[in-house]
């Protein structure tokens, strides 16, 4: 065994894709492993995707991680999500529709995992509570509440891989009189079932992908208006008629919300979808990465390893098109660096790396379009160095492309559209309804649909 020891803080997707890289070391023959330990908050593996009906703090006190929402599908093609080495096929045996609902995602990500080989180095119910690094020692102390035992734990690393996520501690901004608001006000953090909000006049505050898919759930559901109020430009779709956009809320009076363009309507509900605040309360200044949901953040040696001290690993900090196959290249790129196949170049280098991903950052016109690409070059820059399975990431980045306009056509139908796995090139199979008309998203009756092989035109 390799004399090092390494922490992953967090077991959703990134931690997993960290622990299974070395799994896929090990399983090549790789004898010269570190020791790892995978602190996990939740009481399982999954990060986001492990669905809790809870809000608010857990069960031990400890603030609830997800976000994700009863009756929540895919809001991209399962195509660009999937993994290098572990295909659609591979897992379900047969074609499914392109958007499944996020029980059947859950699945997939969670079927590559052998259970076994890798729940034995996680330690759950074990939120991180402080990291220290030892500029004599050059190690870290790593200190947890294991909520198993009743006690805090402590124990000393070489590296420290952060894996905590981003979508989970609500960024929540004050109207004037929100206060004195009679109905719900919520985060879309805390937002869970559709079906309360039915025959309910409800307004979304934020025009992002929260605002979009929630407001979209409410409709389907059955609200009885939705507005949707948006800073600094409208989502643009063509909503149904019970669905409008307006500008920002500048306050309340009671129960009625008044807007930048003059106008007001009475609500029984406030969802602020006004996303997440980095939030790394177990870190000090020295080792947290202060960032906001962006395409490349700061400090970052290849968006992995943190400038002031490259033994501090981020994974999956950077804003999402590409998911789980982007969290596997970081993860195994990690890992050479770690198992000290690939060296960190010395400051400048990194410096000057850095510079040039940054500028081309800053270069973007915020479009979609210019964003997928920057992302898929990012990945390229990675891949290109490491022995993760190749996988066609520019063709993935095109479908990226296409689910915008799709979403742009129809943004209530875009979920009954197909795409051929870049992968497999497997096409998808078509939903049996319109997707306004499934209304159970469970694994089980979402894979018991009558799926119909699409047409090709
Ligand atoms: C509402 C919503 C819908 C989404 N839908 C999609 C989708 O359709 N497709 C898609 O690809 N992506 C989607 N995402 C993005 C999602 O974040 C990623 O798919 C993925 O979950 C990111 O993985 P992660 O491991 O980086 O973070 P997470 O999944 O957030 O996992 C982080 C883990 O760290 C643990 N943790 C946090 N703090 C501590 C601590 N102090 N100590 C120990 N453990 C800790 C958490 O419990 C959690 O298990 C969605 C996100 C949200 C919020
Ligand atoms: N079905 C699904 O798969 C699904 C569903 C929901 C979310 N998600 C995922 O969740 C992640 C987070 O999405 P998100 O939409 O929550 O966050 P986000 O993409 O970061 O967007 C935040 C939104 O809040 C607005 N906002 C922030 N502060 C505000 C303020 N003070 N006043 C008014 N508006 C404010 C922003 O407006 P500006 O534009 O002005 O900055 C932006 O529209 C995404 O990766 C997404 O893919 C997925």
């Amino acid at each position: 065994m390799l004399n090092k020891k390494i922490a992953i803080l967090g077991g959703g997707p990134s931690g997993l894709a960290q622990l299974r890289a070395f799994e896929a070391a090990r399983l090549a023959g790789n004898k010269n492993l570190p020791e790892i330990i995978c602190y996990e908050k939740q009481n399982d593996i999954g990060g986001m995707w492990n669905y809790t009906w809870r809000t608010g703090l857990d069960k031990n006190g400890e603030p609830v991680h997800g976000s994700m929402y009863r009756y929540l599908w895919s809001n991209g093609p399962k195509e660009c999500l999937e993994f290098a080495d572990y295909t659609f096929d591979e897992h379900f045996g047969r074609a499914i529709p392109s958007y499944p609902p996020r029980a059947v995602l859950k699945d997939y990500i969670l079927g590559r995992i052998d259970e076994e080989a890798i729940k034995k180095y996680i330690r759950f119910e074990c939120p991180v509570r402080w990291v220290e690094y030892d500029d004599a020692t050059e190690k870290f102390t790593v200190t947890v509440m294991n909520h198993k035992t009743g006690e805090q734990e402590t124990d000393i690393f070489d590296y420290v891989v952060v894996a905590t996520g981003h979508f989970s501690t609500p960024n929540m901004p004050y109207f004037k009189g929100v206060e004195d608001f009679p109905g719900r006000v919520l985060h879309a953090h805390d937002f869970r079932d559709a079906l309360e909000f039915e025959n309910k006049d409800v307004l979304m505050i934020g025009s992002s992908y929260s605002a979009e898919d929630i407001a979209s759930q409410c409709y389907k559901y059955g609200a009885k208006s939705i507005t949707i109020s948006y800073r600094s430009e409208p989502i643009g779709y063509d909503w149904p008629d019970n669905m409008e956009e307006r500008p920002l809320v500048t306050h309340f009076e009671g129960n009625v919300a008044y807007f930048k363009d003059g106008t007001s309507k009475a609500f029984d509900a406030i969802m602020m979808c006004t996303g997440y605040l980095f939030h790394f309360p177990f870190l000090p200044d020295e080792l947290r990465l202060d960032t906001h949901n962006c395409m490349y953040p700061e400090h970052l040696y290849k968006g992995i390893f943190f400038h002031d001290n490259p033994k501090m690993i981020y994974l999956g900090m950077h804003d999402q098109y590409y998911t789980f196959n982007k969290l596997d290249v970081q993860a195994w790129y990690a890992r050479d660096v770690i198992l000290g196949d690939k060296a960190i170049p010395n400051a400048e280098e990194r410096l000057a790396d850095m510079k040039i991903w940054q500028d081309r950052h800053q270069a973007l016109d915020g479009s979609d379009d210019q964003n997928i690409d920057f992302q898929a070059d990012y990945i390229l820059d990675l891949l290109a160095t490491i022995d993760y399975p190749d996988f066609p990431v520019k063709a993935q980045g095109e479908l990226f492309k296409q689910w915008l306009r799709d979403k742009e056509e129809d943004i209530m139908g875009f979920r009954e559209k197909t795409y051929a796995s870049t992968m497999t090139n497997t096409m998808a199979t078509e939903l049996p309804a319109p997707w306004l008309e499934i209304k159970d998203d469970s694994l089980e009756s979402f894979m018991s649909l009558d799926f119909v092989e699409a047409t090709v035109d």
